[in-house]
């Protein structure tokens, strides 16, 4: 599948080396200009992997109808003192919105980077909740981070996304703030 990331940090670089190592083909999306244009039309899957504040612009006027787009990213505010976005809303609906007609897919948002290569310890692979409103995106989206390792969970609809960014928060601040470092991930158990 050919994949275009907006961001080449932590986790566009994580995410695309994940990927290419499972044969898919990677474009990134840099300051460099004109390469964001470029990502996105190479991509049948786009992938937005940029900090908060840079994503409105990034977006900004982009034609990204009919993409799937994977949102990675989380709403922090400045000193990772909370989300911008909170239970009424969330950034994944916020990037829906700037970003009109994309089939937006919160997913790779619950878990550092440094675990998108590697997803499994001692054999159990790490939850990828996703959640998103269009059938067809949630299913590439489940077998992207199924191709990386991940277990993935459907989580419901894009509004689900006001839960999936706290969880989020709740990664961070356990690996960085209570002392459980970042080598993590969550797992879902479930009886059926
Ligand atoms: N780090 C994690 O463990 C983690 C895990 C899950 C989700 N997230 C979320 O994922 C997002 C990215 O996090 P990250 O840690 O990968 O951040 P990062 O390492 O700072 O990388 C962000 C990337 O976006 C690029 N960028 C910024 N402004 C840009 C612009 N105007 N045009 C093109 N590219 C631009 C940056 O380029 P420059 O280097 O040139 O500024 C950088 O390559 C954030 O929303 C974060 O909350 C992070």
């Amino acid at each position: 599948m050919k994949i275009g990331i907006l961001g080449a940090g932590n986790v566009g670089q994580a995410l695309g080396q994940g990927w290419t190592a499972a044969g898919h083909e990677v474009k990134y999306g840099t300051r460099q200009p004109g390469s964001v244009e470029e990502a996105i039309a190479f991509g049948e899957v786009v992938v937005l992997a940029t900090p908060w504040d840079a994503t409105e612009y990034i977006l900004g006027g982009r034609n990204l109808a009919g993409k799937i787009l994977l949102d990675a990213t989380n709403p922090i505010a400045p000193g990772l003192s909370g989300l911008t976005h909170g239970m009424t809303d969330s950034g994944g609906e916020q990037v829906a919105r700037w970003a009109p007609g994309a089939r937006v897919v919160k997913i790779f948002n619950t878990i550092g980077a440094n675990m998108m290569t590697d997803p499994v310890i001692q054999g159990q692979a790490a939850s990828m909740l996703y959640c998103g409103d269009d059938a067809a995106a949630n299913s590439v989206a489940a077998q992207l981070a199924s191709d990386l390792g991940f277990d993935p969970i459907y989580a419901g609809p894009l509004t689900q996304a006001r839960y999936l960014e706290p969880l989020a928060m709740l990664w961070i601040t356990m690996a960085l703030k209570y002392s459980h470092g970042r080598e993590m991930g969550f797992k879902l158990l479930k009886r059926n």
